[in-house]
């Protein structure tokens, strides 16, 4: 007993010594009625001073755990409590339901592509953190916390944030949003918007249209609500109109999941004129839309390409789904919904019921970094270097890879299409034996297409290793068709995906 306390230097020895000494009675080591050592024989024992085992014994003693009687020394007077025998040994996975099991066998961390250290990793599209602003985070958090910090760590709002409320509402009317009539809600990131819109939309048909191939979290979080996402192909400019007309005649779909700038996995941007006839295609059918805000800051060329939400106006059908976890911080979870105001009181109540409010900390805390006019600086720097990534990505493909499409016009990842016949899983398989991995693009799609497809995340991979990865994709890719008998041509295609 006590021979292998250790005290480590990062929380008081007193409270270190009050856990392990905490430890030794939960565990039987110490029973019921046992005697302490008296705390100048412990302190000696421990080489710690005599001030840290009284402080220690206090705290146990305030706890319950001890009791000193005088004269006597100090005893333990509370044992663990628990039962001889177990009173039963339940089968957790026997007791779950549907959602437990699907949530499981769709969970790319744990049965996606395995990383191990030193390779070249083209599987994330989280931002670099590298290039954070750490200064401008830290001045914002002194900022906030002295103008209010103890507001802050006390309850706060399921609609959200006031302030922050406000900055986003103007943010949405920069981007020539229509606010009348609507109103906002701050949520935990996309995911939890989408996931409260999932949540409080009603089931007709039980279907959600959506680009085909889309976000994989979005698809796993439809199913796991119930729906069935029904894809409609991309071309380089947006959804394939034809098929989305076609889709739409053949039945009813109780919302439709669009991502129109810098689509994920395709990176693909829709068009003006796309936006607009998807717009006027989904009134027709009285589809509300779900839009994915994703990534529409990470424009590195070409004009400004309005959201569907502005180019809606005063209508009310479209809810935007906004996030800054690409190009801000994704750890503060802090992302928004703007819609129809009707439909925000909603959302709000389910907000509140399930998780009371998005930490007012964290929204306060990206309020300031903003209110600070920190957002434009950053986002300058952050376009430049993503851009130049961006550019030695398309032409690392281009010159390494043979393949049949290469889309992505900007944003933090690009797609690969390659010949028909190969399967992206296999070249995986190969390129991870050579230290790269990547995004096999068939988790993407809702109707098991996509075998020949790769997503390449560059985001987070050092410049120098982007071209390396992309030429040993390139070999094995190679290694491949010559395997199946088809001659290759680096770079065929390329700026399109059909
Ligand atoms: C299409 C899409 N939308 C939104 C997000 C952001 O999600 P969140 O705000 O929950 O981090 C991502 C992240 O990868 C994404 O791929």
């Amino acid at each position: 007993m006590f021979n292998d306390f250790r005290t480590e230097s990062d929380s008081p020895a007193y409270i270190q010594l009050k856990v392990y000494i905490e430890t030794l009675i939960t565990q039987g080591v110490m029973p019921l009625h046992h005697k302490l050592p008296s705390t100048r024989e412990l302190a000696g024992l421990l080489g710690v001073s005599r001030t840290t085992v009284i402080s220690a014994y206090e705290a146990l003693e305030r706890t319950g755990w001890i009791e000193a009687v005088k004269g006597r020394g100090n005893f333990v007077s509370r044992a663990a409590v628990h039962l001889e025998e177990p009173p039963s040994i339940i089968d957790w996975t026997e007791r779950l339901g549907p959602q437990a099991f699907l949530s499981e066998e769709m969970d790319l961390m744990k049965h996606g592509i395995k990383w191990e250290k030193g390779m070249i990793a083209f599987t994330s599209i989280a931002p670099d953190e590298r290039l954070f602003d750490m200064a401008g985070v830290k001045r914002a958090f002194l900022d906030r916390m002295a103008l209010e910090g103890n507001v802050l760590m006390n309850y706060g709002y399921a609609q959200g944030y006031r302030p922050l409320m406000e900055y986003l509402l103007g943010y949405m009317r920069g981007k020539g949003v229509e606010t009348e009539g609507k109103d906002i809600l701050i949520t935990n990131g996309f995911t939890e918007g989408f996931d409260l819109l999932l949540t409080a939309i009603g089931q007709r048909s039980g279907r959600i249209l959506c680009e085909n191939p889309t976000h994989h979290t979005a698809v796993k979080m439809m199913k796991l609500h119930g729906f069935k996402p029904v894809g409609v192909s991309m071309e380089h400019d947006g959804m394939n109109m034809d098929e989305l007309r076609r889709t739409l005649d053949e039945g009813g779909f109780d919302l439709a999941y669009l991502t129109p700038s810098y689509h994920n996995p395709t990176g693909i941007v829709t068009s003006p004129e796309k936006r607009m006839e998807l717009l006027r295609l989904l009134g027709e059918h009285e589809v509300p839309v779900v839009e994915d805000g994703f990534n529409e800051e990470l424009r590195y060329s070409g004009a400004h390409a309005a959201p569907l939400i502005a180019c809606a106006g005063i209508g009310n059908s479209v809810a935007y789904v906004g996030s800054f976890s690409k190009i801000l911080f994704p750890g503060i979870r802090v992302g928004w919904i703007v819609a129809d105001r009707k439909l925000i009181g909603y959302l709000e109540s389910l907000k509140r019921a399930r998780t009371i409010h998005t930490s007012t900390l964290d929204q306060a805390l990206l309020f300031q970094y903003l209110h600070n006019g920190n957002f434009e600086r950053y986002l300058k720097r952050a376009r430049t270097e993503y851009k130049r990534k961006y550019e030695l990505a398309v032409q690392g493909c281009r010159e390494h890879i043979p393949m049949k499409n290469l889309s992505g016009e900007g944003g933090l990842h690009v797609f690969v299409e390659l010949e028909e016949t190969l399967d992206a899983r296999a070249v995986l398989e190969d390129c991870r034996l050579r230290g790269v991995v990547f995004t096999p693009g068939d988790i993407f799609f809702t109707n098991g297409r996509g075998k020949n497809t790769m997503r390449i995340g560059f985001s987070r991979v050092p410049e120098d290793r982007i071209t390396e990865g992309l030429r040993i994709i390139g070999e094995v890719v190679n290694k491949h068709l010559e395997d199946s008998g088809i001659l290759s041509d680096p770079g065929k295609g390329g700026g399109s995906y059909e």
